[in-house]
Protein backbone atom coordinates (compact mmCIF):
# COMPACT_ATOMS: atom_id res chain seq x y z
CA UNK A 1 0.00 0.00 0.00
CA UNK A 2 1.73 3.65 -1.11
CA UNK A 3 0.69 6.43 1.51
CA UNK A 4 1.22 10.38 0.92
CA UNK A 5 -0.07 13.26 2.65
CA UNK A 6 0.71 16.95 1.66
CA UNK A 7 2.09 18.94 4.46
CA UNK A 8 -0.31 21.83 4.56
CA UNK A 9 -3.01 19.99 3.82
CA UNK A 10 -3.59 16.87 4.95
CA UNK A 11 -6.01 13.83 4.48
CA UNK A 12 -3.50 10.73 3.67
CA UNK A 13 -4.68 8.70 0.91
CA UNK A 14 -4.18 5.26 0.29
CA UNK A 15 -3.63 3.40 -3.13
CA UNK A 16 -3.14 -0.18 -3.66
CA UNK A 17 -1.00 0.57 -7.41
CA UNK A 18 0.20 3.74 -9.08
CA UNK A 19 -1.14 3.87 -12.98
CA UNK A 20 1.49 2.95 -15.50
CA UNK A 21 1.23 3.93 -18.77
CA UNK A 22 3.15 3.09 -22.47
CA UNK A 23 1.38 5.56 -24.61
CA UNK A 24 0.66 9.19 -23.92
CA UNK A 25 -2.22 9.34 -21.72
CA UNK A 26 -5.30 12.16 -21.43
CA UNK A 27 -8.13 12.45 -18.96
CA UNK A 28 -11.75 14.42 -20.84
CA UNK A 29 -14.99 15.38 -19.58
CA UNK A 30 -17.28 16.12 -22.04
CA UNK A 31 -19.29 19.63 -22.28
CA UNK A 32 -22.73 17.76 -20.84
CA UNK A 33 -23.48 20.89 -18.83
CA UNK A 34 -20.89 23.37 -19.98
CA UNK A 35 -22.41 27.09 -20.61
CA UNK A 36 -21.01 31.05 -19.33
CA UNK A 37 -23.50 30.88 -16.36
CA UNK A 38 -20.78 33.65 -14.93
CA UNK A 39 -18.12 35.96 -15.44
CA UNK A 40 -14.60 34.91 -13.84
CA UNK A 41 -11.94 36.18 -17.09
CA UNK A 42 -12.74 38.59 -19.34
CA UNK A 43 -13.33 36.21 -22.49
CA UNK A 44 -16.34 35.51 -20.34
CA UNK A 45 -17.47 39.02 -20.53
CA UNK A 46 -20.40 39.23 -23.10
CA UNK A 47 -20.97 35.84 -23.84
CA UNK A 48 -23.17 34.58 -20.44
CA UNK A 49 -25.34 32.09 -22.04
CA UNK A 50 -24.47 32.16 -25.40
CA UNK A 51 -22.41 29.16 -26.10
CA UNK A 52 -24.37 26.37 -28.15
CA UNK A 53 -24.43 23.05 -26.40
CA UNK A 54 -24.76 20.84 -29.52
CA UNK A 55 -21.95 22.85 -31.27
CA UNK A 56 -20.17 22.90 -28.65
CA UNK A 57 -20.51 18.71 -28.14
CA UNK A 58 -19.94 18.48 -31.42
CA UNK A 59 -16.07 20.83 -31.55
CA UNK A 60 -15.44 18.58 -28.00
CA UNK A 61 -16.33 15.40 -29.75
CA UNK A 62 -13.75 16.33 -32.72
CA UNK A 63 -10.62 17.07 -30.66
CA UNK A 64 -11.42 13.78 -28.56
CA UNK A 65 -11.39 11.82 -31.64
CA UNK A 66 -8.75 13.63 -32.76
CA UNK A 67 -6.46 12.86 -29.45
CA UNK A 68 -7.64 9.70 -30.22
CA UNK A 69 -5.35 9.08 -33.02
CA UNK A 70 -2.26 9.77 -31.24
CA UNK A 71 -3.19 9.07 -27.07
CA UNK A 72 -5.00 7.16 -24.68
CA UNK A 73 -7.98 9.03 -23.24
CA UNK A 74 -9.98 8.26 -20.28
CA UNK A 75 -13.22 10.03 -19.53
CA UNK A 76 -14.26 11.63 -16.60
CA UNK A 77 -18.43 11.96 -15.74
CA UNK A 78 -19.41 15.54 -15.92
CA UNK A 79 -21.69 17.03 -12.90
CA UNK A 80 -24.43 19.45 -12.78
CA UNK A 81 -23.70 22.59 -11.19
CA UNK A 82 -19.84 22.42 -12.93
CA UNK A 83 -20.08 24.03 -15.86
CA UNK A 84 -16.66 24.57 -16.45
CA UNK A 85 -15.56 20.66 -15.72
CA UNK A 86 -15.02 20.64 -19.53
CA UNK A 87 -11.83 22.26 -18.71
CA UNK A 88 -10.29 19.54 -16.69
CA UNK A 89 -6.66 20.60 -17.35
CA UNK A 90 -7.01 22.83 -14.39
CA UNK A 91 -8.08 20.63 -11.77
CA UNK A 92 -4.74 19.20 -11.68
CA UNK A 93 -1.33 18.67 -12.90
CA UNK A 94 0.00 15.61 -12.93
CA UNK A 95 3.71 13.59 -13.13
CA UNK A 96 5.28 10.21 -12.13
CA UNK A 97 1.79 8.74 -10.77
CA UNK A 98 1.51 12.00 -8.18
CA UNK A 99 -1.20 14.70 -9.26
CA UNK A 100 -1.05 17.65 -7.80
CA UNK A 101 -4.61 19.11 -7.45
CA UNK A 102 -5.95 22.40 -7.38
CA UNK A 103 -7.44 24.57 -5.16
CA UNK A 104 -9.67 26.97 -7.58
CA UNK A 105 -9.44 30.81 -6.85
CA UNK A 106 -13.42 30.93 -7.71
CA UNK A 107 -15.75 29.35 -5.71
CA UNK A 108 -17.29 29.03 -9.18
CA UNK A 109 -15.30 26.00 -10.06
CA UNK A 110 -14.27 24.76 -6.76
CA UNK A 111 -17.12 22.60 -6.71
CA UNK A 112 -15.27 20.48 -9.62
CA UNK A 113 -12.63 19.35 -7.13
CA UNK A 114 -14.08 17.02 -5.53
CA UNK A 115 -15.02 14.71 -8.66
CA UNK A 116 -11.66 14.61 -9.86
CA UNK A 117 -9.78 14.30 -6.68
CA UNK A 118 -12.44 10.68 -6.60
CA UNK A 119 -11.64 10.02 -9.68
CA UNK A 120 -7.88 10.24 -9.61
CA UNK A 121 -8.00 8.41 -5.98
CA UNK A 122 -9.89 5.48 -7.52
CA UNK A 123 -7.83 5.17 -10.75
CA UNK A 124 -4.66 4.81 -8.40
CA UNK A 125 -2.80 8.24 -8.67
CA UNK A 126 -1.32 9.53 -5.28
CA UNK A 127 -3.00 13.12 -4.39
CA UNK A 128 -0.77 15.73 -3.54
CA UNK A 129 -3.09 18.41 -1.76
CA UNK A 130 -3.17 22.73 -2.38
CA UNK A 131 -4.15 24.86 0.91
CA UNK A 132 -7.44 26.70 -0.07
CA UNK A 133 -5.28 30.18 1.26
CA UNK A 134 -2.81 29.75 -1.72
CA UNK A 135 -5.25 29.13 -5.21
CA UNK A 136 -3.21 26.79 -7.32
CA UNK A 137 -5.43 25.88 -10.84
CA UNK A 138 -3.35 22.90 -11.73
CA UNK A 139 -2.23 22.75 -16.05
CA UNK A 140 -3.87 26.04 -15.80
CA UNK A 141 -1.02 27.64 -14.31
CA UNK A 142 1.81 25.21 -14.44
CA UNK A 143 3.75 23.09 -16.95
CA UNK A 144 6.60 20.86 -17.29
CA UNK A 145 9.06 21.05 -19.97
CA UNK A 146 9.30 18.77 -22.83
CA UNK A 147 11.79 16.36 -20.53
CA UNK A 148 9.60 16.56 -17.69
CA UNK A 149 12.63 18.20 -15.26
CA UNK A 150 11.78 21.77 -15.14
CA UNK A 151 8.52 23.21 -13.67
CA UNK A 152 7.30 26.60 -14.83
CA UNK A 153 4.39 28.09 -12.53
CA UNK A 154 2.51 31.54 -13.08
CA UNK A 155 0.37 34.03 -10.54
CA UNK A 156 -1.23 36.36 -11.50
CA UNK A 157 -5.07 36.34 -11.72
CA UNK A 158 -5.63 33.25 -10.28
CA UNK A 159 -2.63 31.00 -9.06
CA UNK A 160 -0.76 32.59 -5.75
CA UNK A 161 2.90 32.48 -5.73
CA UNK A 162 3.15 31.00 -2.24
CA UNK A 163 1.63 27.68 -3.69
CA UNK A 164 4.77 27.45 -6.27
CA UNK A 165 7.06 25.83 -4.34
CA UNK A 166 4.29 23.31 -2.51
CA UNK A 167 3.31 22.32 -5.86
CA UNK A 168 6.95 21.49 -6.93
CA UNK A 169 7.57 19.85 -4.09
CA UNK A 170 5.52 17.36 -5.18
CA UNK A 171 8.07 15.79 -7.44
CA UNK A 172 11.35 17.29 -5.72
CA UNK A 173 11.47 19.47 -9.29
CA UNK A 174 12.98 22.85 -9.78
CA UNK A 175 10.50 25.40 -10.17
CA UNK A 176 10.86 28.68 -12.07
CA UNK A 177 8.07 31.45 -11.15
CA UNK A 178 6.37 33.67 -13.87
CA UNK A 179 4.27 36.23 -13.41
CA UNK A 180 1.23 37.19 -15.57
CA UNK A 181 0.33 40.98 -16.25
CA UNK A 182 -2.58 41.16 -18.96
CA UNK A 183 -5.94 39.66 -17.62
CA UNK A 184 -6.29 38.54 -21.03
CA UNK A 185 -3.82 35.72 -20.57
CA UNK A 186 -4.81 34.86 -16.88
CA UNK A 187 -3.78 31.10 -17.17
CA UNK A 188 -0.50 30.04 -18.38
CA UNK A 189 -1.40 27.88 -21.18
CA UNK A 190 -3.10 30.84 -22.80
CA UNK A 191 0.33 32.53 -23.52
CA UNK A 192 2.86 29.94 -23.07
CA UNK A 193 3.68 26.28 -24.47
CA UNK A 194 6.95 24.03 -23.72
CA UNK A 195 6.92 22.03 -27.43
CA UNK A 196 8.33 18.81 -28.09
CA UNK A 197 12.38 19.05 -29.11
CA UNK A 198 12.50 21.90 -26.63
CA UNK A 199 10.88 24.51 -28.75
CA UNK A 200 8.47 27.08 -26.87
CA UNK A 201 5.65 28.62 -27.95
CA UNK A 202 4.24 32.21 -25.86
CA UNK A 203 3.07 35.30 -25.93
CA UNK A 204 6.44 37.44 -24.53
CA UNK A 205 3.76 40.09 -23.82
CA UNK A 206 1.47 38.37 -21.39
CA UNK A 207 4.96 38.52 -18.89
CA UNK A 208 6.78 40.95 -17.11
CA UNK A 209 9.97 41.89 -17.92
CA UNK A 210 12.44 39.63 -15.66
CA UNK A 211 9.39 36.80 -16.18
CA UNK A 212 10.27 37.22 -20.18
CA UNK A 213 14.08 37.39 -19.01
CA UNK A 214 13.63 34.12 -17.37
CA UNK A 215 12.57 32.45 -20.11
CA UNK A 216 15.06 33.79 -22.51
CA UNK A 217 17.84 32.68 -20.66
CA UNK A 218 16.16 29.10 -20.14
CA UNK A 219 15.27 29.09 -23.83
CA UNK A 220 17.35 29.99 -26.71
CA UNK A 221 16.33 32.16 -29.26
CA UNK A 222 16.31 29.70 -32.46
CA UNK A 223 13.67 27.76 -29.82
CA UNK A 224 11.25 29.92 -29.13
CA UNK A 225 8.33 30.95 -30.94
CA UNK A 226 6.54 34.25 -30.19
CA UNK A 227 3.62 34.32 -31.15
CA UNK A 228 1.45 37.68 -32.28
CA UNK A 229 -1.07 39.52 -30.32
CA UNK A 230 -3.36 38.43 -33.22
CA UNK A 231 -2.64 35.03 -32.70
CA UNK A 232 -2.64 35.12 -28.79
CA UNK A 233 -5.74 36.44 -28.51
CA UNK A 234 -7.24 33.34 -30.72
CA UNK A 235 -5.67 31.12 -27.83
CA UNK A 236 -3.06 29.91 -30.16
CA UNK A 237 -0.80 29.11 -27.36
CA UNK A 238 -3.33 26.25 -26.13
CA UNK A 239 -2.21 23.24 -27.98
CA UNK A 240 -2.20 19.92 -27.09
CA UNK A 241 1.32 18.51 -28.20
CA UNK A 242 3.01 14.70 -28.51
CA UNK A 243 6.07 14.19 -30.15
CA UNK A 244 5.55 16.24 -33.70
CA UNK A 245 1.77 16.49 -33.53
CA UNK A 246 -0.04 19.31 -32.25
CA UNK A 247 -3.73 19.94 -32.22
CA UNK A 248 -4.89 23.64 -31.30
CA UNK A 249 -7.73 25.93 -32.22
CA UNK A 250 -7.95 27.28 -35.92
CA UNK A 251 -7.85 30.79 -37.08
CA UNK A 252 -4.08 30.92 -36.86
CA UNK A 253 -3.16 29.75 -40.53
CA UNK A 254 0.30 31.57 -40.46
CA UNK A 255 1.79 30.44 -37.26
CA UNK A 256 0.34 26.53 -38.59
CA UNK A 257 2.96 27.30 -41.20
CA UNK A 258 5.83 28.41 -38.90
CA UNK A 259 5.39 25.27 -36.45
CA UNK A 260 5.64 23.34 -39.82
CA UNK A 261 8.71 24.47 -40.77
CA UNK A 262 9.65 23.60 -36.74
CA UNK A 263 9.21 20.07 -38.09
CA UNK A 264 5.36 20.08 -36.40
CA UNK A 265 2.53 18.99 -37.77
CA UNK A 266 -0.90 20.88 -36.96
CA UNK A 267 -4.18 19.89 -36.62
CA UNK A 268 -6.74 22.95 -36.69
CA UNK A 269 -9.80 22.53 -34.49
CA UNK A 270 -12.52 24.49 -34.37
CA UNK A 271 -13.03 25.47 -30.92
CA UNK A 272 -14.44 28.74 -31.09
CA UNK A 273 -17.38 27.53 -28.49
CA UNK A 274 -14.87 27.24 -25.82
CA UNK A 275 -13.56 30.23 -26.54
CA UNK A 276 -16.64 32.52 -24.99
CA UNK A 277 -15.54 30.66 -22.18
CA UNK A 278 -12.02 31.84 -22.30
CA UNK A 279 -9.70 28.24 -23.11
CA UNK A 280 -9.19 26.26 -26.04
CA UNK A 281 -7.61 23.00 -27.05
CA UNK A 282 -5.12 22.47 -24.06
CA UNK A 283 -7.72 23.21 -21.45
CA UNK A 284 -9.63 20.29 -22.61
CA UNK A 285 -7.74 17.26 -21.57
CA UNK A 286 -5.46 17.16 -18.71
CA UNK A 287 -2.76 14.68 -19.34
CA UNK A 288 -2.24 11.77 -16.99
CA UNK A 289 0.98 10.16 -18.48
CA UNK A 290 4.61 11.43 -18.46
CA UNK A 291 5.06 14.33 -20.43
CA UNK A 292 8.60 13.15 -21.53
CA UNK A 293 6.80 9.97 -23.16
CA UNK A 294 5.86 11.90 -25.70
CA UNK A 295 8.97 14.02 -25.86
CA UNK A 296 10.95 12.76 -29.54
CA UNK A 297 9.74 14.63 -32.23
N1 LIG B 1 -14.14 29.58 -17.70
C1 LIG B 1 -12.92 28.92 -17.36
C2 LIG B 1 -12.21 29.71 -16.28
O1 LIG B 1 -12.24 30.91 -16.32
C3 LIG B 1 -12.13 28.80 -18.61
C4 LIG B 1 -10.88 28.15 -18.50
C5 LIG B 1 -10.13 28.08 -19.79
N2 LIG B 1 -8.87 28.55 -19.48
C6 LIG B 1 -7.72 28.48 -20.08
N3 LIG B 1 -6.70 28.64 -19.40
N4 LIG B 1 -7.62 28.25 -21.28
O2 LIG B 1 -11.60 29.16 -15.41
Amino acid sequence: MITTTSPAASTPVHNLATPHFSRPTYLMCAPEFYDVDYVINPWMAGNLHRPSRDAAFAQWKNLYQQLRRIADVRLLQARPGSPDMVFIAHAAIVSHGIAAVSSFAHPQRQTEEPHLRRWLQESGFLLWSTPRETAFEGEGDAMFDADGRHLWIAHGSRTCKHSHRHVADAWHTPVTSLHLIDPRFYHLDTCFAPLANGYLLYFPEAFDASSQAKIEAAYPEEKRIPVSENEATHFACSVINIGRNILMGEGTVDLAARLADCGFDVTPLELSEFHRGGGSAKSLALRLSDVSLAESL
